[in-house]
């Protein structure tokens, strides 16, 4: 490694003045994560405008053994996007690299430059009546190369897929600063090894996305929204199977939120009276999208009616100023079920139909192990995808936090693995979840992940520590 203070004179000379930001002011935005949980210590912060400037500092780093690590908007929950502590490692920021360049109604295709917002790209394809469908509560502020780099879920996934099941082609500077262009917006392309596929997912550790290409879907043109309650998870469950088949497949999100998380939203936000007119021990938000001379609201409403014997109380919404209000009770409660403290978070998935057996045991196990915590449960069950999260009671000591931390994610992680399930749906392993993955992974699994990244990094200069302990993928 060579020592800090010549390895910013020689990144000066790569890139232009603005950019490169070297003082602690400025990188100080890039150096905190959204959950505030992981902070960075960057030798610098680079902001390239395009994809050759990517190229020539990647060339650069790679000549001169710098360490990168990419970032997008910092949403990533798994602590990957900002630097590690030694002061070494050079952030590429891809946040001026946002345009759209392309959307094509004929083709349901766009190619967006990684940097874009997300929600800017949703826009974007929304202007020409087309739906780029990853939809989350991040959507505002995370980007789209994070999006492809961790293979974002969201709301919408049991209808269009992960990112993965989106992405038609992709643009990416590789670690040695050569720029592989595969950004196709073929809708059938056989030929030899789908590269895409290896980066999407991969955070950060194999290349540099600049810019990816995307399926397209038709916009909806109607949108139902509903809100029931259930006596029981194995209701809702039995709900999400028959709606499939009664509403044509026309689901875009079946979202399971259990009471415990409902109060959360009732304390945290006055105005939000209590849902229905009785408390159920779960609840699911149910939407309905189509496009075309489809009657949405009678087959919602059907579906629901026929339904009677599994939806105890529901109320569907009049207006999209309504259907917004009941997204609210989820979206309040991911913002502040942690009442702006630190609190573990999971986001493991499991066989669809295996969902109420893994909430009952995992919030059990947590309990008599923790009594003193708070188990939350919600999710998007339609992928078989629950986040199972921990509050500590207020006033822990940071000590005592790790502790509990670490322990109730063993527990929960242990009737997953009963289960067969997996302990990453949808964030990522990063940093956060690397000794679970560790603990889990195959022999035959580790020594293709460490090809993998021998392949693509040997000098092992991206994303070192993430996914991957630092220093095990092997000397290249
Ligand atoms: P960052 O946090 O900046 O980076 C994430 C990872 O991607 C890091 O490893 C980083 O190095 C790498 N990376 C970033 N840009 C690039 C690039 N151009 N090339 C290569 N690697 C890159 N996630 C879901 O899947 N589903 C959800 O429903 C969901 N809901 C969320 C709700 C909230 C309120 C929050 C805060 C987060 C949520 N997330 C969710 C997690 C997060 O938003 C996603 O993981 C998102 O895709 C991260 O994008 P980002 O731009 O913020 O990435
Ligand atoms: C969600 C994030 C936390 O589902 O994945 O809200
Ligand atoms: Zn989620």
């Amino acid at each position: 490694m060579i020592v800090a203070s010549s390895a910013l004179d020689a990144l000066a000379g790569v890139l232009s003045p603005d950019e490169l930001v070297t003082g602690a002011e400025d990188m100080a935005r890039y150096s905190r994560d959204w959950s505030g949980d992981h902070y960075g210590r960057p030798l610098a912060v680079a902001r390239p405008r395009a994809t050759a400037d990517v190229a020539a500092l990647m060339r650069h780093c790679w000549e001169a053994g710098i360490r990168v690590v990419p970032q997008g908007g910092l949403t990533g929950l798994v602590g990957a996007a900002v630097a590690d502590p030694s002061g070494h490692e050079v952030v590429v920021s891809l946040e001026r690299m946002n345009a759209v360049r392309s959307v094509n109604a004929i083709d349901y295709a766009m190619v967006v430059e990684a940097g874009c917002i997300l929600e800017e790209a949703k826009r974007a394809a929304e202007a020409e009546d087309c739906l780029l469908p990853i939809t989350f509560g991040a959507q505002g502020s995370c980007r789209i190369g994070g999006n492809v780099a961790t293979n974002a879920g969201g709301f919408n996934v049991l209808r269009y897929g992960m990112t993965r099941d989106l992405v038609l082609g992709l643009e990416v500077v590789l670690a040695d600063g050569r720029v592989w262009n595969g950004l196709k917006v073929l809708r059938k392309d056989n030929r030899g090894y789908d590269l895409k596929q290896l980066f999407i997912g991969s955070e950060g550790t194999l290349g540099i996305i600049t810019a990816a290409a995307f399926k397209l879907f038709p916009k909806p043109t109607q949108v139902e929204t509903a809100l029931v309650g259930l006596r029981s998870i194995e209701d809702a469950m039995a709900l999400y199977a028959r709606a499939r088949r009664a509403c044509s497949d026309l689901l875009s999100a079946f979202e399971l939120i259990l009471r415990d998380c409902i109060e959360v939203s009732l304390r945290a936000r006055a105005d939000l009276p209590d849902p229905l007119r009785e408390v159920y021990p779960c609840y699911a938000l149910v939407e309905l999208a189509a496009s075309g001379a489809v009657d949405l609201r009678t087959v919602l409403e059907t579906c629901l009616a026929e339904a009677d014997d599994l939806v105890a109380d529901g109320v569907i919404a009049t207006s999209r100023r309504q259907a917004d209000r009941l997204w609210s009770y989820r979206e309040v409660m991911v913002e502040m079920q942690g009442g702006g403290g630190r609190y573990l978070r999971t986001d493991v998935s499991v066989p669809i139909s295996q969902i109420p057996r893994f909430i009952a045991q995992a919030i059990a196990a947590v309990r008599a192990a923790y009594p003193e915590a708070q188990p939350l449960a919600y999710g998007h069950v339609g992928d078989g995808n629950v986040h199972l999260n921990v509050i500590p009671p207020p006033g822990l000591a940071s000590d005592a936090m790790e502790r509990l931390f670490h322990g109730a994610e063993d527990v929960i992680f242990t009737v997953l693995d009963t289960i067969g399930g997996s302990i990453s749906a949808e964030h990522g392993i990063g940093r956060v979840k690397q000794e679970a993955y560790l603990e889990r992974i195959g022999s035959v699994e580790l020594d293709l992940a460490h090809c993998l990244k021998n392949a693509f990094d040997p000098r092992h200069i991206l994303s070192m520590g993430r996914i991957l302990p630092a220093g095990t993928a092997g000397d290249g």
